[in-house]
C-alpha cells in the first residue's frame, strides 16, 4: 500500500484465485465480481495461487501457461493494477515461509475436518500429498502477511476462513498482538452459483461435463447453448422457493447480474415459459462476459504489459508482506540474522 493510501486510513482486503483452468461464471460471480467493485473503497492485493494449484498434479508446461493466463484474466475482469496490488503468489517468497510457520500452529485434528481436504483426497486418492493436508495453513498465511480487514470469497472458503481466524486466536493468545483479525466478505447474494447440469453442486472448472459450467471465455453461442441445456424442474413458474435448485441458481444469476432483486425477476417472468426465461439469462451473462473476452483476447498478447504489471505487484507485495514475516519471526523467537 502506498503511504498516501495509508493516510487514508482505508480498510484492506486481500483474496486469492488458483490458476487451475479458466476461471468460471462462478468465480466471476462468486468473487472477481465483487474484487473489481471494491477496488474502489478499500487497499486490495488479489493474486493467483499457484503454490496452492500444486497440491494437485499438474503438467508443467501447462501449468506455466496457466499461471500467465489467469493473471491476464483477473486484470481483464478489471482488477485495475494502478489500483491493487495483483501479483503471483510464488513470487513472493514470505508465503511459503510464513505457511511454514503456521502449519507449526495448526493442528493435525482442525486440518483432518477441513471439507476441501475431504473432498481432493477423495478426488484423486492416489495422490493426498502433505501439501493438500497442510493447505489451509498456507492459504492463512496468504491473508495473515497483510493484516486485512476483510477476505472476499466465495461460500465454500469459508471454512479456511474460520481456520485463519483460530490461527490467529492461538498466536495473539500466545504472543500479543501478532496479527490483524480478518473477517470472511461474502456476496449477499452468488456467493455459491451451482453447476448448470446438477444444480445441487457447486460449479466447478473441474466438473467433467462442460455444460455444467459456463466459463468466462465462452463464446457467445456456447453460453446461450448451455443455458438452453441447463436443468430445471418440471414445473413452470419462475419463482424462487426451496426444492427448485435449477430455477433459484438461474434467478441468482440473471439477479446478480442484472441488479434486480428476486422479486423484480420473478415479476419479470410472469407468465413467460422456462425458454424465455433460460434465454434471457444467458443473454444477461453474454454481455457481463464479452466485454472481458475482449480484453482478454488484448491482454493476452501483451507479453511485456503483463510481465511489468507482475514484477511490479510482486515488488509490493513482498515490501508489505517482509514486515509481517518479521515481526512474526521475533515473536516466535527466531534469531534474526546478524
Ligand atoms: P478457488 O480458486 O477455488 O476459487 C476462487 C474464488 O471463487 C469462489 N468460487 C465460487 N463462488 C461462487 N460460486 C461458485 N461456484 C464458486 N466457485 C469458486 C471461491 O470461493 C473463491 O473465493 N483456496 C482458494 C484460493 C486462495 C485464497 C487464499 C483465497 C488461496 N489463498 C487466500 C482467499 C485468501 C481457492 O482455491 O479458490
Amino acid at each position: 500500500m502506498s503511504e498516501q493510501v495509508n493516510t487514508e486510513k482505508k480498510k484492506m482486503l486481500l483474496s486469492g484465485i488458483q490458476p487451475t483452468g479458466v476461471f468460471t461464471l462462478g468465480n466471476y460471480i462468486g468473487a472477481i465480481r465483487n474484487w473489481g467493485q471494491m477496488q474502489e473503497d478499500y487497499d486490495c492485493a488479489y493474486f493467483i495461487a499457484d503454490l496452492h494449484s500444486l497440491t494437485v498434479r499438474q503438467e508443467a508446461s501447462e501449468l506455466k501457461k496457466r499461471i500467465k493466463e489467469a493473471y491476464a484474466l483477473l486484470l481483464a475482469c478489471g482488477i485495475d493494477p494502478e489500483k491493487s496490488i495483483v501479483f503471483i503468489q510464488s513470487h513472493v517468497p514470505t508465503h511459503a515461509e510464513l505457511g511454514w510457520i503456521l502449519q507449526c500452529y495448526t493442528q493435525f485434528g482442525e486440518l483432518s475436518r477441513m471439507t476441501q481436504f475431504k473432498d481432493k483426497s477423495a478426488q484423486h486418492p492416489e495422490n493426498v500429498n502433505a501439501g493438500l493436508f497442510a493447505y489451509p495453513a498456507l492459504m492463512a498465511a496468504d491473508i495473515l502477511l497483510y493484516q486485512p480487514d476483510f477476505v472476499p470469497v466465495g461460500v465454500d472458503q469459508k471454512q479456511h476462513i474460520e481456520l485463519t481466524r483460530t490461527i490467529v486466536n492461538r498466536i495473539n493468545g500466545i504472543y500479543g498482538d501478532v496479527f490483524k483479525m480478518p473477517e470472511p466478505y461474502i456476496g449477499k447474494s452468488g456467493a455459491k452459483i451451482m453447476s448448470l447440469q446438477s444444480p445441487d453442486k457447486k460449479m466447478s472448472k473441474s466438473d467433467e461435463n462442460p455444460n455444467g459450467y459456463v466459463t468466462i471465455l465462452d463464446e457467445p453461442n456456447v453460453i446461450m447453448n448451455k443455458f438452453k441445456r441447463a436443468v430445471t424442474d418440471s414445473e413452470t413458474e419462475v419463482v424462487f422457493r426451496e426444492g427448485k435448485d435449477g430455477i433459484n441458481n438461474l434467478m441468482t444469476i440473471y439477479s446478480v447480474l442484472t441488479n434486480k432483486s428476486l422479486e423484480e425477476v420473478q415479476k419479470e417472468f410472469e407468465g413467460k415459459g422456462y425458454g424465455d426465461f433460460k434465454k434471457a439469462v444467458g443473454e444477461c451473462v453474454v454481455d457481463a462476459l464479452t466485454p472481458i473476452r475482449e480484453n482478454y483476447a488484448r491482454l493476452i498478447k501483451d507479453n511485456a504489459y503483463l510481465e511489468e504489471c507482475y514484477k511490479k505487484g510482486a515488488e509490493q507485495a513482498t515490501r508489505i508482506s517482509y514486515r509481517t514475516l518479521a515481526k512474526v519471526k521475533k515473536k516466535v523467537g527466531l534469531l534474526p540474522p546478524a
